[in-house]
């Protein structure tokens, strides 16, 4: 073995989340950011760095795969009116957009540093972030350069919502035209809210379509706050993930179940928003796969704790805790066409994620605790030691 790698070791609890399973007493070595050897730690090769981990448990750093990072300001008090009783409706989004585009792009900037560090701070270590507070064209094409230089995925959110006083058609027409223009060179993925109060289905379909006409990836905010046409929209145009799900009929989940499209849940969103909680359990045992995310926003789920959110999923969602754990690491991996070791759909050449197995990055989330089920079994409490991106520590 090179002096180049890297041993990290005595891991009392290792899930690769891979058909390696879950190890004790193990290590793996990583050479350039990327895992070359998994196994018993009395077997491991001999590197001159190693990392004593001192019988933690280390799973694959949480893929976030759904968050909307680039706003400013807060809304605690449609927070507080919604847990007195008021209902959640997109109307809200025009504050922040108020507030978002009257920040300066320094400001943008700092704010933005601050949530990536505290994803890294609680185990996340792969990030999407969308626009969709700007809904102007300068505004939408800075927050998606902004994005571009901080986390690994950017998505369009122009159609996040109708900036109020336009016409929805003439909106369209400008997502899909000048705004599109300005921010492809940043993003990699299209997105659109279809959704009553929002984008209808033909409206969305436009918009989508736009996007995959110049390259880009698909996923869709759909099925939130009632039954629609969203999980069919992203299965028809071949999503990487449809996310939100909460009211699912039976169609909706064989069509997801018969495609490779995603369904992202996002628990603290169903929380915060009193949303019956997305039917994950419902949707594994359909066979389809389901991803967990965060939606950070200041709307709806003003959290990036993947903690907290895999969790929730386990103490309220009736998942195990394999398979929490695996939503919200392989499951977010493949939202985002990352989890494929051969590489696969993502076409920028990365290294899979999500997944601890040679090969892949080496993102780890080391516990302060010797097992994983702490996360359900000792909810709220700090459990992240420490969090490294590509085998250097972040956090
Ligand atoms: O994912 N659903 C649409 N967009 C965000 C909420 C945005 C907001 O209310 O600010 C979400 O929940």
């Amino acid at each position: 073995m090179t002096s180049t790698a890297t041993l990290f070791t005595n891991i009392g609890e290792l899930r690769t989340v891979s058909d390696l399973g879950t190890l004790h007493d193990a290590a793996l070595v990583a050479e350039d950011g990327i895992i070359t050897w998994v196994g018993a730690a009395a077997d491991a090769p001999a590197c001159d760095t190693q990392v004593d981990l001192e019988g933690r448990a280390v799973l694959p750093g949480w893929v976030d795969s759904h968050t909307h990072m680039i706003f400013d300001g807060d809304r605690a008090a449609e927070f507080e009116a919604r847990m007195a009783g008021q209902d959640y409706a997109a109307g809200g989004i025009a504050i922040t957009m108020n507030a978002t585009r009257a920040a300066s792009p320094e400001r943008l900037r700092e704010l933005l540093d601050a949530r990536v560090h505290a994803a890294h701070l609680g185990g996340t270590t792969s990030l999407e972030t969308k626009t969709g507070y700007g809904l102007d064209v300068e505004s939408e094409a800075l927050a998606a350069q902004l994005a571009a230089d901080a986390v690994g995925d950017v998505t369009f959110l122009g159609a996040h919502v109708v900036p109020p006083g336009a016409d929805p058609e003439d909106y369209v027409d400008l997502v899909t035209g000048d705004m599109l223009d300005a921010v492809a060179p940043h993003v990699q993925w299209i997105d659109v809210f279809c959704e009553r109060g929002a984008f209808t289905e033909d409206q969305s379909r436009r918009v989508l379509r736009a996007g995959q006409e110049r390259g880009l990836g698909v996923r869709v905010h759909g099925n939130q706050l009632g039954e629609g046409a969203g999980v069919a929209l992203a299965v028809e145009l071949g999503a990487a993930s449809v996310d939100h799900v909460n009211y699912l009929t039976d169609a909706d989940v064989e069509a997801l179940a018969g495609s490779d499209t995603v369904a992202t849940v996002l628990p603290a969103c169903d929380l915060s928003t009193r949303q019956p909680l997305a039917p994950a359990r419902r949707l594994l045992d359909a066979g389809a796969t389901v991803a967990i995310a965060s939606n950070l926003n200041p709307g709806t789920s003003y959290t990036s704790s993947m903690n907290f959110c895999v969790g929730t999923a386990v103490l309220q969602m009736g998942l195990s805790l394999d398979e929490a754990i695996r939503a919200a690491t392989w499951g977010g991996a493949r939202a985002l066409w990352r989890h494929d070791v051969r590489g696969g759909k993502d076409r920028t050449g990365r290294p899979a994620v999500g997944t601890l197995v040679p090969g892949a990055a080496c993102d780890l989330h080391v516990l302060d605790t010797s097992h994983a089920i702490d996360l359900a079994y000792r909810p709220g409490m700090p459990l992240t030691h420490s969090t490294y991106v590509a085998g250097v520590r972040v956090a």
